[in-house]
């Protein structure tokens, strides 16, 4: 899709792509590289250079980006003496080495600016002004540490540190935020630089959808102008799929949509798209006097001012704004009477003819639709896992253990399975009552099993990792087997000391029964990491056959840890393609050995507070115009086209607590105006 993407780009009026590099992708384990596939760092640049484009590459290796631990590779969290982010040798090493590995790469293939390449910015760290101060004395050292290696790189272009106040010279620090036209970079020398402006946000399973209004993305853009901006990025211009189980959180969803210009699909997104291109436009006939004329400004009203640059060459351009969040205005400037609406930026490059204002609208709002194309009389295939250990323990412990500790990440899933012994004379077996089970968890999710059968489930959300499990089970004489599925959904991406926030049990006990309440923390435990077929990859053409499929017409319902496998014909037409999974319950989804991606159509609560037209007006925050209160956060999944063959497509599901497999369907996403 890379082309075409960066394509769309160059047509939305876009000069660079900025990207970050992602360490945890590149570097699966210590000194192992990777750059296949989508992680092809060298053609993705050149896709761009091709393009006739430029680039900022943010290596960071931290980066944030709602990816799995912010970037970092897991591996690295178990390096003996390593703390991420500061001071501390093994990081420092670590991120050197990997700095060094990409810097080296680039300019091997010569694609930096100095040697000819697209490559005009390059990023170390990123928005590490916040936490600094989490880390002390050590903090401080490390920052100055990571711009004195980024600037020894040599890569003949400058660095840039975000939201790093105390960024060195010649390191520049730059702006993240909704706005930006209030930032002054720390020395007077550097340009104003705008890193990150969210023209959207991103969305959390089990929370409505976040939307910024164009209105005000171009708002903020102009007056980033209208006030001596330089360089300006959109984050994202395009987010698309967080493929597999590189979305991080806990709970961030597969789609990284992000509601911005270019859609997770790679269509552009209208208006939003069409608007910043017009904008995009009159900001590029201003060129000549914002490069070379120095900057005037006047008041024009209470909330209303004027900036013109003006060059030697007779050039002059204006920037008119009204930041008055409710009323228009009109306003006098040299003699003519210009209508401002409320919160809005007219852009006058010839300092007489407004060519655009941020809040008119001029394109058609357009119709997205996603046409369901039923699957073709697919003949599924069904494999059901152990509710429990399966084949050998991988640890046994008289303790309950951090989830991600054990796992390292190699899975979301981890069974802790463990049994109780129940006499024959218990009290609740003659009253026919059920003792209760009483979970404690850090997070993320869980499901119950007692005796092979799904009893429950419980999570956390976005906010609150932790949750609590407690129901009645059904618990007969003599041996009982619990077992239970403990979940991540994603790590943690970011914060002060974010890779030692755990997961998985603290505490399993039952009430209810003879002796009072029967605490379980201290069984002997049973741990195994992933699930079966995951180990296999039974999802892949040449491990499939490792365990024995059956063959069935009717899919079961509502089964849980089930894997289904069918093969599908792709969808007709040319259209971009969602899978449908609202019928589903819980997993993950492959194609053709692909990973499409953690699935969980999590509803938002219909209590949130969702809007039916957003306001642009006024500052804008992520939860100010959501959609979809009491929906699935997420319903689609998008399967790329590319990763279709004209038949013999095969899809794999594994499903965690039951789901409606018949129901699963593809569906075209269509635009129409
Ligand atoms: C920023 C961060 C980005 C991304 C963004 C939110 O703070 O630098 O990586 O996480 O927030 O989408």
């Amino acid at each position: 899709m890379w082309p075409g993407l960066v394509q769309t780009a160059k047509e939305g009026g876009v000069d660079v792509i900025e990207s970050y590099v992602f360490w945890n992708g590149h570097e699966p384990s210590p000194g192992q590289y990777y750059f296949g596939g989508r992680y092809d760092l060298v053609k993705f640049v050149k896709t761009i250079q091709q393009a006739g484009m430029y680039m900022i590459l943010r290596i960071g290796p931290f980066v944030a980006a709602e990816w799995n631990y912010g970037g970092v590779p897991a591996w690295l969290h178990y390096v003996p003496g390593t703390v991420f982010r500061t001071d501390n040798e093994p990081f420092k090493n670590y991120m050197q080495k990997f700095m060094t590995v990409i810097v080296d790469l680039m300019k091997k293939e010569k694609l930096f600016a100095s040697q000819g390449g697209p490559i005009i910015l390059a990023q170390v760290e990123n928005e590490y002004g916040y936490y600094e101060k989490f880390y002390g004395e050590g903090g401080k050292r490390y920052a100055q540490w990571s711009a004195r290696m980024a600037v020894a790189q040599n890569t003949g272009v400058p660095w840039i540190m975000c939201q790093q106040w105390d960024a060195p010279d010649p390191v520049i620090n730059t702006c993240n935020s909704f706005y930006c036209d209030d930032f002054t970079p720390s020395s007077p020398n550097r340009p104003k630089i705008w890193t990150e402006n969210w023209p959207g946000w991103f969305k959390t399973f089990g929370a409505p959808d976040p939307h910024r209004p164009v209105e005000d993305v171009a708002f903020s853009v102009a007056r980033f102008f209208q006030k001596g901006g330089s360089v300006h990025n959109y984050y994202m211009y395009h987010g698309g799929t967080n493929f597999g189980r590189t979305a991080g959180g806990p709970f961030i969803t597969t789609s990284y949509d992000y509601d911005a210009p270019v859609d997770e699909y790679g269509l552009p997104r209208l208006p939003k798209w069409s608007h910043l291109k017009e904008l995009h436009k009159a900001i590029k006939l201003c060129e000549h006097a914002l490069l070379n004329g120095d900057k005037t400004n006047h008041s024009l009203g209470p909330s209303q001012e004027v900036d013109v640059y003006t060059d030697s060459s007779g050039s002059c351009a204006a920037f008119l704004s009204n930041t008055d969040d409710k009323n228009d205005k009109t306003v006098e400037f040299r003699n003519v009477s210009y209508h401002l609406p409320a919160w809005s930026v007219s852009i006058l490059p010839d300092c007489k003819n407004v060519v655009f204002n941020t809040a008119k609208l001029t394109s058609q709002t357009p119709v997205v639709k996603m046409i369901p194309e039923k699957l073709r009389q697919p003949k599924w295939e069904v494999f059901v896992e152990n509710a429990g250990t399966w084949g050998e323990a991988d640890l046994i412990k008289n303790s309950l253990d951090d989830h991600i500790n054990i796992t390292k990440d190699a899975s979301d899933y981890l069974w802790y399975t463990t049994s109780v012994f129940v006499s024959d004379d218990e009290e609740f077996l003659k009253k026919g009552t059920k003792p209760v089970l009483l979970i404690e968890s850090k997070g993320h999710a869980l499901h119950v099993f007692v005796n092979k059968e799904l009893q429950g489930s419980a999570s956390g959300n976005g906010t609150v990792f932790t949750y609590k499990y407690k129901e009645p089970i059904p618990l007969k004489a003599g041996k009982n087997e619990i077992a239970l599925l403990s979940m991540t959904v994603g790590l943690p991406t970011a914060g002060p000391y974010y890779e030692f926030i755990g997961a998985g049990l603290t505490s399993v006990k039952i009430e209810g029964l003879g002796n009072g309440t029967l605490e379980l923390s201290e069984n002997s435990w049973s741990y195994k990491i992933g699930v079966q077929g995951e180990h296999l990859g039974i999802y892949k053409a040449e491990s499939m056959n490792t365990v024995k499929w059956n063959s069935t017409s009717e899919p079961p319902k509502m089964q849980a840890l089930t894997w289904y496998k069918a093969i599908v014909d792709p969808p007709s037409g040319t259209e971009p393609i969602g899978l449908d999974m609202l019928h589903m319950g819980k997993g993950m989804a492959w194609l053709n050995g692909e990973e499409i991606g953690r699935y969980w159509p999590r509803k938002s609560s219909k209590h949130e507070k969702c809007v039916v037209e957003c306001n642009y007006r006024g500052k804008f925050m992520p939860d100010k115009c959501f959609t979809g209160c009491g929906e699935p956060t997420q319903r689609w999944y998008h399967v790329p086209r590319s990763w279709f063959k004209p038949s013999g497509n095969i899809l794999v599901i594994f499903e965690e607590k039951g789901g409606d497999p018949s129901k699963i369907s593809f569906a075209r996403r269509t635009v129409s105006s």
